[in-house]
């Protein structure tokens, strides 16, 4: 069987109990004090247990997180993009000492972890906001979240010993089980495609340029949570579902759930995206226009421009760059200004805001857009979370 790409820092992290050590761990977990998770760090927390952000196996300390903002590396030099931090206000962590064991449960209250805490510290939030997402803004959802979240971050490993309700059961692979599903294809080059958007033509047709190259395409749909306006991860699963069967060649194609919350950090996310994807088993990652951006906040190229800075051989994981691709009327084809001479009249191109009050008006994008059997899922989509906030998530 082939070897498959090391994971970041070469070694796989699986920080889960399991037998008489989990069952000790909930007994003693009785008497600890709760610390409750929102979305993202619960679904953060998920991805160290499994592995999907090795090498870290807790929330950050300080050291790696002043380094991971001036330097983008861990403290001990290893690339590393963004902070993954755990926020309490400063009344919850008065109430905490370091070398505490805390037990952390998810939004709903339902135990998840022990961490042993072995740091409290403070950081600034205009710091973060501006080494992270470039912008001090307080439009940007990432600041947004800066802003909310309490003052200190407590540093310290976890060790995990309950899963939250799976939303998506036949696509939650964790990193182990999806390097395992493709040394089962037998695949030696795999390409990650990250998303949060639905599926559309330019997406599938970057997916598919992708997949000229490489033995195989996993295609990774962001689930964790993202900002209000973008479309539930239900509603674009359908899509994926609706489209699989159709247009992509099974044998070649993995679909399966990234359970990441959306940071929006633009050229920062897509290193992070990248070296997530790396521990899934890729050995490729698309990078197209605007990856993980927000507004105008970032330019169509910058999270491709920041691999230039990077050390290929550190990275490990090659980054596959797209310009910005339409339907060409005069093509008759999917292209990019790479491949097409003709002007903006002959493009077919529509941002997500445009698409989404298309659909919230009941109107389908055009074909060339967006498949009819995916616009058909979408718009769906849009009535049932207009009766109610039943998809939404
Ligand atoms: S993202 O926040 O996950 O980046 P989205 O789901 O829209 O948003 O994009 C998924 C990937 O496809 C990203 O790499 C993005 O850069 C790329 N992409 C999206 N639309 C286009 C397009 N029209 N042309 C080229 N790349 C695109």
């Amino acid at each position: 069987m082939a070897a498959l790409i090391p994971p970041h820092g070469g070694r796989l992290v699986d920080r889960w109990l399991r037998g008489p050590a989990r069952e000790e761990a909930l007994e003693r977990a009785g008497r600890m004090r709760r610390v409750r998770l929102d979305a993202r760090e619960a679904a953060d927390l998920e991805m160290i247990g499994d592995g999907a952000l090795s090498p870290l196996t807790g929330f950050m300390g300080e050291a790696d997180y002043r380094s991971v903002l001036a330097e983008m590396r861990l403290a001990g030099g290893l690339l590393w993009a963004l902070p993954v931090t755990l926020a309490v206000s400063r009344d919850e962590a008065e109430a905490i000492r370091e070398g505490d064991e805390i037990a952390l449960e998810d939004p709903a209250g339902r135990l998840l972890a022990l961490m042993q805490v072995s740091e409290r510290f403070l950081y600034d939030r205009e710091e973060e906001a501006l080494r992270c997402y470039g912008t001090a803004d307080d439009r940007h959802p990432g600041v947004q979240r800066l802003r909310r979240q309490g003052g200190v971050y407590l540093g310290g490993d976890v060790w995990l010993v309950e899963r939250p309700p799976a939303r998506f059961p036949e696509y939650q692979l964790s990193p182990a089980e999806t390097r395992a599903a493709i040394a089962r294809r037998g695949w030696r080059t795999v390409v990650g495609f990250q998303t949060r958007n639905p599926v559309h033509r330019a997406h599938e047709y970057i997916q598919k340029c992708a997949l000229e190259i490489c033995d195989g395409l996993l295609l990774h749909p962001l689930v964790g949570e993202t900002k209000a306006d973008d479309l539930p991860a239900e509603v674009r699963m359908r899509a994926y579902e609706a489209i699989l069967s159709g247009y992509f060649p099974r044998e070649r194609t993995l679909l399966a759930v990234f359970p990441a919350a959306m940071r929006y950090a633009g050229p920062r996310e897509a290193v992070w995206h990248a070296i997530c994807r790396k521990n899934y088993g890729c050995t490729h990652f698309i990078v197209g226009r605007d990856h993980a951006g927000v507004g105008n906040f970032y330019g169509p190229h910058d999270a491709q421009r920041i691999f230039e800075r990077l050390d290929p051989a550190e990275l490990g994981i090659t980054p596959l760059f797209f310009e910005h691709t339409f339907y060409c009327r005069a093509c008759g084809a999917m292209a990019s200004p790479k491949t097409c001479p003709h002007g903006p009249d002959e493009r077919v191109s529509l941002s997500g805001t445009r698409v989404r009050e298309m659909l919230y008006r009941g109107e389908a994008p055009p074909p060339e857009f967006t498949r009819p059997e995916v616009a058909r899922v979408l718009m769906e989509g849009v009535r049932v979370r207009a009766r109610g906030p039943s998809v939404e998530t």
